[in-house]
């Protein structure tokens, strides 16, 4: 029969709560997510209260204060804190987004913090990404020649032909994009998802590549690629402000074009 409601072993439960610091100035709450599989306890949301006062401005800064000075359990991924790693993406306030570009003094109330959606969670804001890391590789991000280089130089590219690429090398492999996608919520272990296509397409489009017949060939498939339904919500969350959506369309139009 139909189950309707979430299986009791997925219903999230009210967590702890770790008060302001004495004498916070400037208190604001944040409600973390937490699940440790080996607790074989279900999701709980912990409530921090942290003095903004004395924490740096980006909700990562927070969540590092946290994990630093509150609760060493708290688990997540962050490197660079700049913007270029990808490894802090998380849905913050709704939005997939990375949380060492979001200010908190942009969000209102409560600052929600969750795991990227609908992927299964290692631990606390810790996504899989194994898949998504699979389909990654299944579109062979590399140079592919057959044509020897030449001894001494580079390939060369024209300032044209270089272009081409912009608003796509720029990608940091976050997966916002792929886990906001709701044909990649329904199909992701057939659909590659935004993040994996606009790759795709930076090599498509790569006047130095020798193999775009045989990447679209790879494409060329009702699931991989034809499950983009224009629904946009890649391109609305993405961090970097590029446009996943635009390179899907993109791959579409060579498809047609070659036929
Ligand atoms: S435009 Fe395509 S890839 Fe982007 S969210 Fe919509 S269906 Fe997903
Ligand atoms: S396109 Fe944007 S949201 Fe998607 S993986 Fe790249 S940087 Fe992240
Ligand atoms: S820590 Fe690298 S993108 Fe946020």
């Amino acid at each position: 029969m139909a189950e309707f409601a979430l299986p009791a072993n997925s219903k999230i439960r009210k967590g702890r709560d770790h008060a302001a610091p004495e004498g916070a100035k400037r208190p604001r709450r944040f409600r973390i997510y937490r699940w440790d599989p080996d607790s074989g306890e279900t999701p709980r949301i912990d409530r921090y209260t942290v003095d903004l006062d004395d924490c740096g401005p980006m909700v990562l800064d927070a969540v590092i204060k946290i994990k630093n000075e509150v609760d060493s359990t708290l688990t997540f991924r962050r490197s660079c804190r700049e913007g270029v790693c990808g490894s802090c993406a998380m849905n913050i306030d709704g939005t997939n987004t990375l949380a060492c570009t979001r200010f908190i003094d942009d969000i209102r109330g409560d600052v929600k913090i969750y795991p990227l959606p609908h992927m299964a969670v290692v631990k606390d804001l810790v996504p899989d990404l194994t898949d998504a890391y699979a389909q990654y590789a299944a579109i062979e991000p590399w140079l592919k020649t057959e044509t020897p280089a030449p001894p001494d130089a580079e390939r060369l590219q024209s300032p044209e032909e270089r272009e081409k690429l912009d608003g796509l090398w720029e990608c940091i492999l976050c997966f916002c994009c792929t886990t906001s996608c709701p044909s990649y919520w329904w199909n992701g272990d057939r659909y590659l998802g935004p993040a994996a296509l606009l790759q795709a397409h930076r090599w498509i489009a790569d006047s130095r590549d020798e193999h775009t017949g045989e990447r679209l060939d790879a494409l060329e498939d009702p699931f991989r690629l034809y499950r983009c339904h224009t629904i946009m919500n890649c391109t609305k969350t993405c961090p970097k402000d590029l446009n996943p959506a635009r390179a899907i369309g993109a791959i579409k139009q060579r498809m047609v074009a070659r036929r």
